[in-house]
């Protein structure tokens, strides 16, 4: 009941279009951070943190709110210890990758290897209280607010969110951020970066979630790509 009492109110602070608390941030202290408290709760799984090919997880800076892209690590964390086998594996990828027109983007990535996302529950699962109807997850007793949540807060960050299947089987949900890299951040934002934003709302949503709008303080975006 306090779990969903606090989810409500978090997506009532995202409707109602708090102000971000925007700093750098570095993806991969929070793929570190997140695997960190996942072994503490669940001794019995490898959780390792890897780049976005496999290798070592390379530094993936944006400009965030740490506090809620740690919710949003946090509640991808939960449910792939949820929703998967004792015992199974799970990955963190991060990393920095290219997009269109010079810009990249820093992702992090859940990798499991448990049952997966069907088809048909993948295009409700970011959907308030959608939960998939099966038995083992019903028992499970979440309120399916979670990828809700994760969708909004990457959202109001100019950001994406999509499920893919994970290579060999399992969801592998991965969050994408405008990569904003250390060196452009020690001076204060360029402010030509922040009009051109305004000009440009229109972005890709893989989860097919319309942005909340613009926050009154608006997030600074190192700049909007296009064609996304
Ligand atoms: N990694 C995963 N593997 C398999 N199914 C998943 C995974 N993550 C989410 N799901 C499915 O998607 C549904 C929605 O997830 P979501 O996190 O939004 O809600 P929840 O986990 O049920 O509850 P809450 O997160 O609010 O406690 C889940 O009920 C589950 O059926
Ligand atoms: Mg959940």
């Amino acid at each position: 009941m306090g779990q969903l009492v606090e989810d409500l109110l978090t997506l009532a602070r995202i409707d109602e279009q708090r102000p971000l608390d925007m700093k750098p941030v570095d993806l991969m202290v929070l793929g570190h951070d997140a695997a960190f408290d996942a072994r503490a709760t669940a001794p019995d799984r490898t959780i390792t943190v890897i780049g976005l090919d496999g290798g070592h997880p390379r530094s993936a800076p944006t400009r965030g709110d740490e506090a809620r892209l740690r919710q949003v690590v946090a509640n991808l964390m939960t449910n792939a210890l949820r929703y998967t086998p004792e015992g199974s594996p799970i990955e963190l990828a991060v990393g920095v990758a290219p997009v269109l027109h010079g810009h990249s983007d820093a992702i992090l990535e859940v990798r499991d290897h448990g049952p997966g996302i069907s088809e048909d529950d993948a295009a409700k699962v970011f959907e308030r209280f959608y939960r998939a109807d099966t038995s083992r997850h019903r028992e499970t007793g979440g309120t399916g607010l979670g990828l809700a949540i994760v969708a909004a807060l990457v959202a109001q960050h100019d950001g994406s969110v999509r499920l893919e299947e994970t290579p060999g089987g399992g969801a592998t949900l991965s969050i994408r951020l405008p990569h904003v890299p250390a060196e452009d951040q020690a001076d204060d934002v360029d402010h030509a970066d922040e009009a051109e934003a305004e000009d440009d709302q229109e972005h890709a949503y893989s989860n097919g979630i319309s942005p909340p709008q613009a926050p009154s303080t608006k997030p600074v975006v190192h700049k909007q790509r296009e064609g996304r």
